[in-house]
């Protein structure tokens, strides 16, 4: 198992009147200068009050969006800063740009257990670059370094990977070490009876967790989109339901390897752009499938029965449409309310999916920050954030 240095295993006595680098992962969505869902802000902030007790002055900074190395306004992270100062009932600097003078006079005022924030790092190409000129800028910021944003774990940028070699004192955050503990136990150390629940659209894009997940679950629960792949390499009619070519020979090859494992949907909620049904196997030319259907809910909560640990990556079925949305929002209900086994769930659109089910993150065990970092975890890979940070 993966174990990295974090905050709270290092003396508290380190961090008053320093200043501490906390690189974050903020990237939230934004819409006219508002904050419109705040999970990932809120994840970071036991790391930041941990700080903040502590007495470090915290320089805060993260990404927005894909600004390809020059400012865009609307990717500032401005009203991330109010949006967070609300949230620490407390005043968080901003500073308007993430390295010079700006950045300087702003760290400079800061006194022990304050905070700032630094404008959008991929206003620098060198961010993207891991440019070493960009990295030793950074460097001037700060005396220690903690790393909280597990969500871009997974990117070789000079925030997350070049910089905190500059650091003898590097740490994980809390969320850092949270996220490692709870997937690291998933890919490694599960417990048993373990079951998976994979869904979304591609196949390809999840065929390195599919195969890691399959070697250590008990059973494993395919959904989604990605479910007409497997049921036509199967043979089976899946209509014009969306399938993903390219990955018609993994499922084949899966299912041969592990066939016995996998539970597929038996029934599917059909469209032909006019009408919605509920089809029990095949689904008939014509007609796509874009949920689960009710035998397959409760097929799936028959194979979570007597679990004692669930992992689930990956929406049912099209959510975002109320007549597609009940297999997946009756699942995510389901696990909220079955609490014999750990429950933990990861993935930007498992997040988005509980939240519009109406359900909170603390009815789950964990609820994973990353969307790409999670899943390239979960298959196995050694994430370049991560293998930069001291072993415990
Ligand atoms: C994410 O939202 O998955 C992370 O913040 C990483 O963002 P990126 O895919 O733009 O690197």
């Amino acid at each position: 198992m993966v174990r990295k240095l974090a905050i709270d295993d290092v003396d508290k006595n380190l961090f008053p009147g320093k200043r501490v680098f906390v690189r974050v992962d903020f990237n939230v969505p934004v819409s006219d200068g508002r904050v419109v869902d705040d999970y990932r802000i809120k994840k970071a902030l036991p790391t930041l009050h941990y700080l903040m007790d502590a007495g470090a002055r915290l320089v805060l900074a993260s990404h927005l969006g894909r600004p390809k190395g020059r400012r865009v306004e609307a990717l500032s992270l401005r009203p991330v800063a109010e949006h967070l100062s609300t949230l620490l009932g407390k005043d968080v600097a901003f500073a308007e740009d993430c390295i010079g003078e700006p950045a300087f006079g702003v760290v400079e005022s800061l006194r022990d257990g304050d905070v700032a924030l630094l404008e959008n790092l991929r206003f620098h190409s060198g961010e993207k670059e891991n440019d070493p000129r960009f990295v030793e800028e950074l460097g001037k910021l700060a005396d220690i370094y903690v790393n909280d944003a597990f969500g871009t774990a997974h990117r070789k940028h000079a925030s997350v990977y070049g910089l905190p070699l500059l650091f003898e004192e590097r740490f994980a955050g809390l969320l850092m070490k949270r996220e490692i503990e709870y997937l690291g136990r998933v890919r490694e150390n599960p417990d048993h009876p373990f079951v998976s629940i994979i869904g979304g659209a591609k196949v390809k894009d999840k065929m390195g967790v599919l195969e890691r997940l399959a070697s250590v679950s008990d059973r494993l629960l395919i959904g989604g989109a990605m479910a007409y792949t497997f049921l036509r390499a199967l043979g089976r009619g899946v209509g014009s339901s969306l399938v993903d070519e390219e990955g018609i020979d993994f499922a084949e090859d899966f299912l041969g390897r592990y066939g016995e494992k996998v539970v597929l949907p038996e029934d599917h909620v059909v469209s032909d752009g006019n009408t919605t049904e509920v089809v029990f196997g095949d689904i008939p030319d014509g007609f796509a499938g874009y949920d689960i259907g009710p035998s397959t809910i409760e097929l799936f909560k028959s194979s979570v029965n007597g679990a004692r640990m669930v992992f689930w990556n990956g929406p049912l079925g099209m959510f975002e449409k109320e007549d597609f949305s009940r297999g997946t929002f009756e699942i995510a209900r389901f696990l909220a309310g079955y609490k014999d086994a750990e429950r933990i769930l990861g993935g930007g659109d498992t997040v988005s999916a509980i939240h519009a089910a109406g359900l909170k993150d603390d009815e789950f065990d964990h609820v994973s920050t990353g969307g790409g970092a999670t899943l390239e975890f979960i298959s196995g890979k050694e994430l370049p954030a991560i293998s930069v940070l001291k072993d415990l």
